[in-house]
């Protein structure tokens, strides 16, 4: 690292403002326009779901940076400095998104994730517990960075470490898989045709997880 430069060239600013951008984008049209979900709902439900698109896409990217780097492409000095910033930010959006929806998860709003006695289905406690696992994953992935236990050698290797990455990311795996997979069998049913938002969010996790197969060392 060279500590004399003042000016680091980084782009995180603008991967991030088009990243929300974008996925504020797809939800509203995929539900409000072509979905016709009431614009009322808009603060609560459907923000949420752009808001937990972004955070995916943020640290997809968090992820496979380095590792695309490591494959051989050469990736500009622009993104490589932005990681740590796109990482933060993924988990304060990741943060909301889990504060959002720990208050409509209800089987009034969300009923295909509750059997008829209000308990959940088998899909949405794999689903669930995915979210919550990656959450606390993600969790320890920034203190590791943030406190005292950066001067922890061993703390930090096992947490980067090619293992435990592959792993931890399976959560993320288990909690869109489980909760979008129905509906991803049935595009007659996709509002305006757009893919559900559980689907895109595992499009980009499919990526990044090849690029970490081949590049994490
Ligand atoms: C405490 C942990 C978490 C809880 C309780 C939780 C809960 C939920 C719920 C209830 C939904 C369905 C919302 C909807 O369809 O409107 C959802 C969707 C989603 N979550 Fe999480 N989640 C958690 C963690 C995470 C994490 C760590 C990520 C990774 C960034 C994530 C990414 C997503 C994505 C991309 C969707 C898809 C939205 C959609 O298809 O509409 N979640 N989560």
């Amino acid at each position: 690292m060279n500590h004399s430069a003042s000016f680091q060239k980084n782009y995180a600013g603008n991967i991030i403002f088009f990243t929300c951008l974008f996925s504020l984008f797809y939800a509203i049209l995929r539900y409000h326009i072509f979905g016709l979900v009431p614009w009322k709902d808009f603060p609560f439900l459907i923000l949420n779901k752009s808001i937990s698109l972004a955070a995916f896409i943020l640290l997809t990217f968090n992820f496979s940076i380095g590792p695309l780097k490591n494959i051989g492409i050469n990736v500009p000095e622009g993104w490589l400095n932005s990681r740590q910033v796109l990482g933060m930010t993924a988990f304060l959006l990741v943060l909301i998104h889990a504060l959002i929806s720990f208050m409509v998860f209800k089987p009034e709003i969300f009923a295909k994730f509750f059997e008829e006695n209000g308990s959940l289905t088998f899909y949405s406690g794999l689903s669930m517990l995915g979210g919550i696992i990656s959450f606390v994953v993600l969790w320890a992935y920034n203190l590791a960075f943030k406190t005292t236990m950066k001067e922890d050698q061993k703390f930090i290797s096992f947490i980067t470490s090619r293992s435990f990455l592959l792993i931890a990311m399976l959560f993320s795996l288990m909690h869109l898989f489980f909760m979008g997979f129905e509906g991803w069998l049935n595009p007659a049913d996709w509002n305006g045709g757009m893919p559900p938002i559980s689907l895109v969010a595992f499009s980009f996790f499919v990526v990044g997880y090849i690029i970490n197969l081949f590049g994490r060392k």
